[in-house]
């Protein structure tokens, strides 16, 4: 689809069903816009509209806005949350009063400088207020052109991002500039959805290679998650002649905090003295089937090792931070994941007669 052509779609939807009465859409001044625009970021259309009315009723204008205490606009702000972007608003009014005599400038190097405004902020201020030809790139406009023109990779990430600003520029119409940037905007809030895409209503299906593929659900890609770092541990199981396991309370702070939990040794060889030390020279470790948990900072490679002593130490569960448990009954307290999926499978506990369901 040439250039003409992709805006042209675009704009003939939009004149038919795109969004013409939002209240930033009366009277677009570069003040107003720049107020929804920063409201609009993370915060559906729907919540932002009374906050928006209630704003604009208290601070009319920049120099209103520039003057107010900023406890007066966090009051107003409150709510709609990220309340960075309130106090950048107010930090941003009062350089614009102080630099550009309270007038929001029209260019877009002295627009991003100010705070809390980006490239793409910047870039919908000046096409929707100023009728400037300014490509935007906010989250819908980077689902549309990836899924459109089947960019791989994380949007995140600095090469796709300038190959998107590429793509976003040379789609820009040089008339309806405004026009244009409100249309792609709501055709990435309300056809091209991240979840449901709603291709059979959408004027650019002709040339989308998502939609030729059917990879709406693949595109755009999401961030590449980091290989987690691994750790190892023994997790120690020690049943005696009953199938009882026994168990320790972990510490109150750090990974599991305050659950109940296996004894681990860091390596084979701590196992085998932990062994020895609470059920004699003779037990011996039998491994079992390993297994994995993830974090959210890194993996834990469990190895398991089962052991029976007939005749545990009698101090074995002296301290307050040890149990013998019988799989299958109440637990002493809280028992992390793994365990209880370890615990749980025990030839002992697997054998037990099931009760009637
Ligand atoms: N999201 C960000 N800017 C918007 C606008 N002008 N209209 C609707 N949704 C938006």
């Amino acid at each position: 689809m040439s250039r003409d052509a992709f805006s042209h779609c675009v704009l003939e939807w939009w004149r038919e069903y795109g969004r013409k009465d939002l209240p930033w859409q009366h009277e677009p001044t570069a003040y107003r816009v720049w107020v929804s625009e920063i409201m609009l970021q993370q915060t559906q259309v729907a919540t932002v509209i009374p906050y928006f009315e209630r704003f604009m009723a208290r601070f009319p204008s920049l120099p209103e806005l520039a003057a107010a205490p900023l406890d007066d606009v966090l009051q107003h702000w409150s709510g709609l949350g990220y309340y960075a972007r309130a106090r950048n608003l107010h930090k941003a009014a009062h350089a614009v009063a102080e630099e550009h005599a309270g007038e929001l400038p029209q260019d877009l190097e002295a627009l991003c400088a100010l705070p809390g405004i980006g490239r793409s902020t910047a870039g919908a201020i000046l096409s929707l207020a100023c009728g400037q030809v300014q490509p935007i790139l906010d989250g819908n406009v980077k689902r549309v052109l990836c899924r459109y023109h089947g960019v791989e990779g994380w949007a995140g990430s600095t090469d796709v991002l300038r190959r998107l600003w590429t793509l976003a520029e040379s789609h820009t119409p040089e008339g309806d500039a405004g026009p244009y940037t409100q249309a792609m905007m709501d055709l990435g809030a309300t056809l091209c959805t991240r979840a449901r895409p709603a291709c059979e209503r959408c004027p650019l299906a002709e040339g989308c290679v998502a939609l030729r593929d059917g990879r709406q659900r693949e595109l755009p890609a999401p961030r590449p998650r980091r290989a987690l770092p691994e750790r190892e541990t023994w997790f120690l199981l020690l049943l005696d002649g009953e199938g009882r396991v026994l168990l320790e309370r972990r510490p109150p702070t750090g990974i599991w905090g305050g659950l109940w939990s296996l004894p681990e040794a860091a390596t084979r060889e701590e196992a085998d003295a932990w062994l020895r030390v609470e059920a004699g020279e003779d037990a011996v470790w039998e491994s079992m089937e390993p297994l994995a948990h993830t974090f959210s900072h890194f993996r834990l490679n469990i190895r398991p090792l089962r052991a029976v002593c007939q005749s545990p130490p009698a101090d074995g569960v002296k301290e307050q931070a040890r149990v013998w448990y019988k799989p299958g009954l109440s637990p002493p307290g809280g028992i992390a994941a793994p365990v209880a999926q370890l615990v749980e499978s025990l030839p002992e506990a697997s054998d037990r007669p099931q009760p009637f369901s």
